[in-house]
C-alpha cells in the first residue's frame, strides 16, 4: 500500500476528493500552489503556531486556518505551505483539510453564512431560512454571492448541529452566534452585512469578517484582545449548571491516581 493509499485508509475519506485537491488544477477563482502567497508575517506566524506543540505535526488544524486568513480557503498553495512548514506529505495535510468541514475547498466570501439545518433547528425554521437565504442570494450549499472575498461578498453554507439547541434556530456568521433567528430577521441581517454593516452577534465577541476570524482560530488576536470577551453564554445555556448549583449536585471528583503519559520528545 502506497503512502497515500495509507492516508486514504486511516482517515475514512473520500479519496477521490483528496486526490483531486493534491493534483487537480486549482477551481475556478482559485489561486494555483505557489507559495508566495504566504509572505514571511505568515512563515513566522506558522513557526510561533508550530512552537506551541511538542511534535510538530500537531500544529496542522491552526496552520490551516493560518493559510485560511490569508487566501480565504485552502489552496493547493495553502496545502503545500503545511506541507514545507510541518515535514508533512501534501496527501496527509489534504487527508486532514479534506475531513473538517471548516477548512473550505474554494474562496470564501468575506462573511460566511452558516444556517443549521440539523434536526431540531430544521424543525422550528432552519430550513425555512436557508431558503430563504439561498433564494435571495441565488446561490446552494457551499457557494458564494459576489467575487470571493470582495466588500459584501457571502458564502451560504449548512451546518450541522452548532451546540445551541436551546437557541434554535441559530446561524453563524463567521462562526459567531445570532441565536432565534427567523427568516426575515436572518434575511435582514444578510443584507446588512451585504451592505458592510456588522450587526452585533446574539452573544460572544464583535463580528469581523472570515479571514480575520480565521486567524483567531490560528491564534493571533492582534489588537482583539480587548473586545473578544463578550459574554458567550445565554441564559439558557447556564440553566442546568444554575439548577445544578442552587441543589448542591456535583460531578464525581477525578480519581487520585489518574496519571497522565509522559509527553514525548519533540522531533
Ligand atoms: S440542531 Fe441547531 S444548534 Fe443543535
Amino acid at each position: 500500500m502506497s503512502t497515500s493509499e495509507e492516508v486514504y485508509a486511516a482517515s475514512a475519506l473520500d479519496p477521490v476528493e483528496t486526490q483531486r485537491l493534491v493534483t487537480e488544477e486549482p477551481a475556478a477563482g482559485a489561486q494555483g500552489s505557489d507559495t508566495g502567497v504566504f509572505d514571511q508575517s505568515t512563515v513566522d506566524r506558522a513557526q510561533a503556531i508550530i512552537a506551541r506543540y511538542p511534535q510538530s505535526r500537531s500544529a496542522l488544524l491552526p496552520m490551516l486556518h493560518l493559510v485560511q486568513s490569508v487566501e480565504g480557503y485552502v489552496s493547493q498553495a495553502g496545502i503545500t505551505f503545511c506541507a514545507d512548514q510541518l515535514d508533512l506529505a501534501k496527501a496527509e495535510v489534504s487527508a486532514v483539510a479534506t475531513f473538517y468541514t471548516m477548512y473550505k475547498r474554494r474562496p470564501c466570501g468575506e462573511h460566511l453564512v452558516s444556517v443549521c439545518t440539523n434536526t431540531l433547528c430544521a424543525a422550528l425554521g432552519g430550513d425555512a431560512i436557508f431558503s430563504k437565504l439561498k433564494e435571495h442570494l441565488d446561490v446552494g450549499h457551499e457557494e458564494t454571492a459576489g467575487e470571493p472575498g470582495s466588500p459584501g461578498s457571502i458564502t451560504l453554507e449548512h451546518a450541522e448541529c452548532l451546540a445551541a439547541c436551546d437557541l434554535g434556530p441559530v446561524l453563524q456568521v463567521n462562526y459567531e452566534f445570532y441565536d432565534n433567528q427567523t427568516p426575515e430577521g436572518a434575511l435582514d441581517l444578510v443584507k446588512s452585512l451585504q451592505a458592510g454593516e456588522k450587526p452585533h452577534p446574539t452573544r460572544g465577541a464583535p463580528l469581523t469578517d472570515f479571514r480575520q476570524a480565521e486567524l483567531q482560530l490560528a491564534g493571533f488576536f492582534e489588537g482583539r484582545d480587548a473586545d473578544l470577551d463578550g459574554p458567550s453564554a445565554a441564559p439558557e445555556t447556564v440553566r442546568g449548571a444554575k439548577i445544578a448549583a442552587d441543589r448542591g449536585w456535583t460531578a464525581p471528583a477525578m480519581p487520585e491516581h489518574a496519571e497522565f503519559p509522559p509527553l514525548p520528545e519533540k522531533k
